[in-house]
């Protein structure tokens, strides 16, 4: 009997430190401004040029670091993404060299990319990445925009109606808007912040302190675009995100059409059953 109140009473406590370390992480929730994007809502499209910025953001800045394994050459020209010329696509693929094999001697040989192969490879494995940086892992980016998400900063009785409203607008772009805020929230540290070795302070990041150094250290210039947008870490930021966005659900376009054109059919099919079952009943009624 004992036994049995000792264990309830470590289970009580338990619970009583879960809610406690809840509360003290709710407090810490950073709130994450949410941007307005081309492809959000129910009606929201991927604005082509600002994909391809973005792959060339990624390309020239983040995939030093950052590997996109998810993502074959071919997807960066299908219909619903960037869409790239075929042949610059081609061009681009053959550029890598690519491990394939093993011939028939058994070894393994280098062969320029195709279409079909995923984006590069920077790393033998998770321990070699960490042994580069320091200890620190650069994830593969291909679905960071989905593992990610921003946090409703209110009190607890207003999120049903947080969540409502999301339901409501369609409100799906949450890993983007991180995306954004952690590539823009490279600041000073506030006053009597200990800062650990080898971290940055940024005011997006759940406990401010980064592995990543700020990527556009360099400020406005560093990539310069081709199409007449301004070359802003702003615009950075924001395309790279809409980018990864689009990486982490290359299918969203045709998701969204498709959810129309059943909506649509089931409204026509609901109407033909009200005709039908009004015509088949009429003999009855009267
Ligand atoms: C010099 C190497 C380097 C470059 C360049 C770099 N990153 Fe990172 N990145 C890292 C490291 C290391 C981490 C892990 C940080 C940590 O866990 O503290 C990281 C983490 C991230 C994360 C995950 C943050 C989280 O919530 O866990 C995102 C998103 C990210 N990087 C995006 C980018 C983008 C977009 C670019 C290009 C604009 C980029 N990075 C360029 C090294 C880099």
């Amino acid at each position: 009997m004992f036994k049995i109140h000792k264990s309830l009473g470590a289970m009580v406590a338990a619970g009583l430190l879960a809610v406690t370390a809840q509360a003290a992480s709710a407090a810490e929730a950073i709130k994450i401004e949410r941007q307005s994007w081309p492809f959000s809502g129910f009606f929201g499209t991927f604005d082509k040029a600002q994909l391809q910025r973005g792959f060339q953001v990624y390309q020239e800045v983040c995939s030093s670091c950052h590997e996109l394994r998810r993502i074959s050459y071919r997807n960066l020209a299908q219909p619903g993404g960037p869409e790239f010329p075929e042949d610059a696509v081609k061009a681009l693929a053959a550029s890598a060299q690519v491990e394939d094999g093993p011939d028939d001697t058994g070894a393994m040989f280098k062969r320029p990319g195709l279409l079909s192969d995923p984006l590069p490879k920077i790393y033998a494995n998770e321990k070699e990445a960490r042994s580069i940086h320091n200890g620190a892992y650069p994830p593969d980016l291909s679905l960071m925009a989905r593992a990610r998400n921003t946090e409703n900063v209110a009190p607890w009785y207003i999120h049903p109606f947080l969540m409502l409203r999301d339901i409501l607008v369609g409100y799906q772009e949450g890993g983007a808007d991180y995306i954004y805020a952690i590539l823009t929230g490279y600041k000073e540290p506030p006053e009597g912040f200990e800062l650990m070795e080898g971290m940055h302070y940024n005011a997006a990041f759940p406990g401010h302190q980064i592995a990543m150094a700020n990527p556009f250290a360099a400020g406005d210039g560093q990539v310069q675009y081709q199409d007449g947008t301004p070359s802003t870490v702003e615009n950075y930021a924001r395309d790279v995100a809409a980018f990864l966005y689009w990486t982490s659900d290359p299918k969203v376009e045709e998701r969204k059409r498709i959810g129309w054109v059943v909506i649509l059919y089931l409204i026509v099919t609901s109407v033909l059953l009200y005709i039908a079952k009004k015509r088949i009943w009429s003999r009855v009624e009267h």
